[in-house]
């Protein structure tokens, strides 16, 4: 097995508006899409379409929601050995409002993914033991999360660890041991405390978290690219222009990407150049899963940009 995200699923729910509505007023929105997401799914989804073979451990609830999603990773041919369900629970739901600027607005509802315990990591050891790469993000509780990096570092498994969404109750003495941290702007601003307005600023910002011990930082910046900070570098990768319509699930569509190239390759600037492509793609069509590319979509596109 080459990936195992340890992660959360969620319902998007997505109603794409011309404004939100006022206190007490009722809006009529143009358009919804109902879709399989979740910061963790969209990862093993994205990092599946590249062709990785990806375990998923996450919890679904007992409600409708719960056998489809399970189905949609098996479309994709991931692994659900351990993908659970938690009976008297709901699914993890995400409203998502996608305005006419194709910017997003997320409200998570974690449900299931709330009980996704350290014992469900161990659970999985004799599987996990065997990932090359273990993908982490913040939609499930933090104990749970530093056990999976405990486990990557008493395996000698690489870890990502995606900071999403921000919480600023981060154990860095956790964090520090994960091998790559990847937040969007808004992410890096909360957790610092600094400005990122300017490439510069997100440069700072990073280079704080350098110092308390982080190796590598890599910075998601939407349509300005992504920036990898170590001790001794810093590099900047550009997106492709493209005509956004839906940026949501883009940082994931991203993380999944690079998941799959670092493993395959090794190179992370590739990898990384390869990913915001991927991330530049999503964003040309509407819903999360379901508008990342496919390996022939991806490889035209990198063509097309030579
Ligand atoms: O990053 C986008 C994702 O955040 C959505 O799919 C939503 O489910 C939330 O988890």
């Amino acid at each position: 097995m080459d990936i195992a995200v340890i992660g959360s699923n969620m319902v998007d729910l997505i109603s794409y508006i011309d404004d939100l509505p006022k206190e007490g007023e009722t809006l009529e929105a143009p358009d919804f899409k109902i879709g399989c997401g979740g910061k963790g799914a969209n990862q093993a989804v994205a990092a599946a379409k590249m062709g990785s073979k990806v375990m998923m451990v996450t919890k679904v609830g007992d409600d409708l929601f719960a056998d489809h999603t399970i189905q949609n990773l098996e479309r994709y041919g991931i692994d659900t050995e351990f993908t659970s369900k938690v009976s008297g629970t709901s699914s993890g739901v995400a409203p998502i409002f996608v305005d006419r600027d194709s910017k997003n607005r997320i409200l998570i509802i974690k449900g299931a993914n709330q009980h996704l315990l350290p014992a469900d990591v161990d659970r999985t050891a004799d599987k996990l033991n065997k990932a090359s790469l273990i993908v982490l993000q913040l939609e499930i509780p933090l104990q749970t999360i530093y056990r999976a990096i405990d486990f990557g570092c008493e395996h000698n498994i690489p870890v990502i660890l995606n900071p999403a969404p921000a919480s600023k109750d981060l154990n860095f003495d956790y964090v520090c041991k994960s091998e790559f941290f990847i937040p969007n702007e808004s992410e890096l601003e909360i957790l610092t405390g600094m400005p990122v307005a300017t490439e510069e600023q997100i440069k700072q910002a990073a280079s704080t978290l350098i110092n308390k011990g982080l190796k590598n930082v890599i910075v998601t910046m939407g349509s300005r690219g992504a920036m990898w900070i170590t001790k001794e570098k810093n590099e900047t990768v550009e997106s492709q222009k493209v005509t956004a319509v839906d940026t949501t699930g883009a940082g994931d569509a991203f993380i999944g990407c690079f998941a799959h190239f670092l493993v395959k390759d090794g190179d992370v600037l590739q990898a990384m150049k390869k990913a915001a492509a991927f991330a530049g793609l999503s964003v040309t069509k509407r819903g999360t899963q379901s508008s990342y590319p496919t390996v022939m979509e991806l490889e035209a596109f990198l063509m097309s940009r030579k």
